[in-house]
């Protein structure tokens, strides 16, 4: 018997995720981002469930190749485009799109031999300060692609660095309209948390990640508020029980320490599974679990195979009682807020070792 850990991926949820996202951006198209594996839930999978989607948006070329010779035919972008010259013969076999966001990339294009011109996404730095062309520097990038005559369409395209926070967009979209005026091109902009807090940013084409495996990219707003479904259930079972006595620890270090009589759980999910070793299991402070369709909590440090849980409400629970750590009545989001963490983390670091079901 293989160790009864395993990831469910609800392939509803993933539909239902891209409905979400289209009720909110309805005059716009979906580039579903896809990057890390699709965001830890597997490539080809959601690409299948999201087929409904009208492009994918990934980072790595061998993942945008095996994702083509799957048989998609939909635009596939390469959202930090190529790294090397050899990568653009690639990218035209492929038929595939990509960012431009540096200079060398110009570079790299102008000397290209292809066999057709490329479809390209021209990146504007308005304020995230990793990729693009910022100021005057973004339409001279602009002008350079179009003169050089290997990119056929430039759509334009920026990427918001607190759409989920305070500061909010407008700085950035102030910029990105000023930089653009008069450029020709679609424009793309948004990531979950500006599809869900500002329309004004949709424009042709939006990008949503982490709403489509139903998790909140806003702090202080559930998936379940925003009508998201969670893609990934993360499951294991109670593989041991053990009673405790007043001032028994648990764990390495022994950090936690039980303040009367108590029986606890041991689930078959650790730190090598992908679950964050961060997340607190001390009395005052400690990380929330499901056991037998109860809410629980860890207690101890979470290990490279085991994490314990507080069975001391749960009466009825017992070595084999079904453990949910995260997914299907328990948000990762709140998960990761317990651990440090943010959803996209936990979900990205899901760990090969972790069977995957699809249900
Ligand atoms: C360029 C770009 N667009 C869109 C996204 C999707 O963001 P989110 O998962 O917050 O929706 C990402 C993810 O980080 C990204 O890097």
């Amino acid at each position: 018997m293989p160790r009864p850990i395993r990831a469910s991926i609800s392939l509803s949820a993933l539909k239902h995720n891209l409905g979400v996202a289209r009720r909110h951006a309805p005059k716009s198209r979906v580039w579903a981002v896809v990057k890390a594996d699709a965001y830890g839930h597997g490539l080809a999978r959601v690409a299948q469930a999201l087929a409904a989607a009208d492009g994918y948006a990934l980072l790595d070329l061998n993942e945008a190749v095996r994702l083509r010779e799957a048989g998609s035919a939909k635009p596939i972008l390469l959202l930090e485009g190529v790294f090397q010259p050899a990568d653009l013969e690639i990218v035209d076999r492929y038929g595939l799109t990509v960012v431009v966001h540096d200079l060398e990339q110009i570079l790299m294009l102008e000397r290209a031999r292809l066999s057709t011109q490329i479809s390209v996404y021209l990146k504007i730095n308005t304020g995230m300060n990793r990729l693009g062309f910022a100021g005057p520097r973004a339409r001279a990038a602009y002008d350079r692609l179009q003169a050089g005559g290997k990119a056929g369409t430039i759509a334009l395209m920026t990427h918001f660095a607190d759409a989920d926070g305070s500061a909010g967009v407008a700085a950035q979209m102030a910029r990105f309209s000023e930089w653009t005026a008069g450029l020709q091109g679609e424009a793309t902009l948004a990531n979950s948390a500006a599809i869900l807090r500002y329309p004004e940013t949709h424009a042709d084409w939006v990008r949503p990640g982490i709403m489509l495996y139903g998790c909140s990219p806003i702090a202080d707003v559930s998936a379940e508020i925003l009508g998201l479904q969670p893609a990934m259930t993360l499951a294991s079972e109670i593989i041991s029980v053990q009673e405790l006595k007043p001032g028994d620890r648990v764990g390495y270090g022994g950090t936690f320490v039980a303040r009367h009589s108590m029986r606890i759980g041991v689930v078959a999910c650790g730190y090598a599974d992908g679950y964050p070793r961060h997340a607190p299991g001390v009395n005052d402070s400690n990380t929330p679990v499901i056991v037998a369709g109860a809410r629980t909590h860890t207690v101890g440090r979470v290990s490279m195979d085991m994490l314990c849980v507080d069975l001391s409400a749960i009466p009825q629970a017992r070595v084999g009682s079904p453990v949910i750590l995260w997914g299907e009545g328990l948000s990762a989001d709140e998960v990761a807020a317990s651990a440090g963490t943010v959803s996209y983390e936990m979900l990205c670091a899901l760990a090969a070792r972790v069977p995957i079901v699809e249900v």
